[in-house]
């Protein structure tokens, strides 16, 4: 098929995700056929720089040809088997051992599955049934931040906290609640850091107290706040978290399908804060893209609690969970993030971009910058000093990304927040053409942006 004919199949008959088609028409879909690095080129053989790292899944780079080595190897040798009941294979043994190893918080086992969604849905239903045998049957529900993301499967969407993706649904799973989340550039609580002493604790407290402890299961978070612009708590945020969560024996359940990996800086998100979650879902950078894979894992107490012949067992799975094409490329992922240090060269080149994209700020409608490693967000604004957004018909951050894409950059916009999550072996040059371009997309969309 040449060009043309794939892009009007495309708009005949593939379902793009999270957007609607008439927008995908409009802009036109945008047909990407190979990727090398942190480079991937188009159907017209048009280079651009992927500075949004494949939806923030791809660290170590794009082309990697030991890793699809790796997967044909294990392909030749067995293609699929399933983790169902009593089967497993040695790709999975071994990936469940090497993420005991590498995790922080000590966890125990490892259950595998096929993305971000799923490993959501998986941790929501370990913390209830964790509970259920653990004599507190009472604690079913779960507080998530509004503004967090967590997936789009019905169990995943309820504790997602952004309205757009929530409301098509309606009604969702019962027995979720939202508390305001720890933005401190727009403060839902109408405070400033450091004076606020952390209201928004207080209100997860008081969220807790008021639904009472016996009903809560767990707690759930991203290290770094997606949704909302790439935003980082204040490292005692998490802290004083942590301190809630053992208080009242609620579960803290990390969202780390982002965050780990290298992305932020530092292997796993969880780093920042010296925090350690009883909970953690992976997904994204665990196979850096190479194929689909997800994972959660518990620590040593909560296994215990699914042992035993009183115990009917976790009665949840996906067929597709712990393939071993998938664990054998996240761990030649994880080979390669070890073996040519990425994650440490990944935090010294986000330094370095983070420093550069500094001079944005010039820009009238360059409200605030941030960010943790390679995971930076730009917020949009009208007044810098009000930080008054412009109304969505302005479609600042869609122009801006648009004209970035006819300059040879993919970043994401978050409609307002503009987002940029390279992988980690983007190069210095690189940096400087992702802040280049993004001075000259943005100068040029301001130029014809009314005050
Ligand atoms: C923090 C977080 N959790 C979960 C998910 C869902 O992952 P998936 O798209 O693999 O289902 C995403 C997706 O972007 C995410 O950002």
């Amino acid at each position: 098929m040449d060009s043309q004919a794939l892009i009007q199949s495309d708009l005949d008959h593939v379902w793009h995700h999270v957007m609607p088609m008439h927008e995908v028409a409009e802009s036109g879909p945008k047909v990407i056929v190979r990727g090398e690095g942190s480079l991937v080129w188009d159907v017209e053989g048009k280079e651009y720089l992927d500075a949004m790292g494949g939806i923030y899944t791809t660290p170590i780079g794009h082309g990697r040809a030991d890793v699809i080595e790796a997967i044909c190897e294990q392909g030749r040798k067995l293609e699929f088997y399933p983790n169902f009941q009593f089967y497993t294979t040695p790709p999975v043994i071994e990936l469940a051992e090497k993420l005991t190893a590498l995790y922080p918080a000590d966890m125990k086992r490892w259950f595998f599955c096929s993305g971000g969604s799923e490993a959501m849905d998986t941790a929501l239903k370990i913390a209830r049934q964790y509970w259920k045998q653990s004599g507190k049957p009472g604690k079913h529900k779960f507080i998530a931040l509004r503004g967090g993301f967590h997936g789009v499967t019905f169990g995943a969407a309820s504790a997602t906290g952004i309205t757009l993706y929530r409301e098509p649904y309606e009604p969702l799973v019962p027995g979720f609640r939202h508390v305001p989340a720890p933005f401190c550039y727009r403060c839902p609580c109408k405070e400033t850091y450091p004076g606020c002493c952390l209201k928004c604790v207080d209100a997860l407290e008081q969220q807790i107290v008021f639904e009472h402890p016996d009903t809560v299961a767990a707690f759930i978070a991203e290290p770094v706040l997606n949704p909302i612009g790439e935003v980082p708590p204040p490292v005692e945020y998490y802290q004083r978290v942590r301190e809630l969560c053992d208080r009242y024996q609620v579960l803290f359940l990390f969202d780390e399908v982002i965050t780990g990996f290298g992305r932020t800086g530092k292997w796993f998100g969880c780093e920042h804060y010296g925090v350690k979650p009883d909970l953690v879902t992976f997904a994204k950078g665990i196979t850096s893209g190479y194929q689909p894979c997800g994972a959660v894992g518990v620590p040593e107490w909560i296994d215990q609690a699914f042992w035993g012949p009183d115990k009917t067992g976790f009665m949840h799975g996906h067929t597709f969970g712990g393939h071993p094409m998938a664990c054998v490329a996240a761990l030649k992922n994880i080979e390669i993030l070890e073996s040519e240090n990425l994650v440490a060269l990944g935090a010294e080149r986000a330094d370095y971009l983070f420093q550069q994209l500094q001079r944005l700020h010039e820009h009238r409608v360059m409200g605030d910058i941030r960010g943790k490693g390679m995971l930076i967000g730009m917020d949009l604004v009208r007044n810098k000093e009000t930080k008054e957004k412009y109304p969505p018909e302005i479609r600042v951050g869609i122009r801006i990304r648009e004209r970035a894409w006819e300059l040879g950059l993919i970043c994401r916009d978050q409609r307002d927040v503009l987002v940029i999550a390279p992988p980690l072996v983007t190069t210095k040059e690189q940096c400087d053409r992702i802040v280049d371009t993004l001075d000259r997309a943005i100068g040029e969309v301001e130029a014809t942006t009314p005050v």
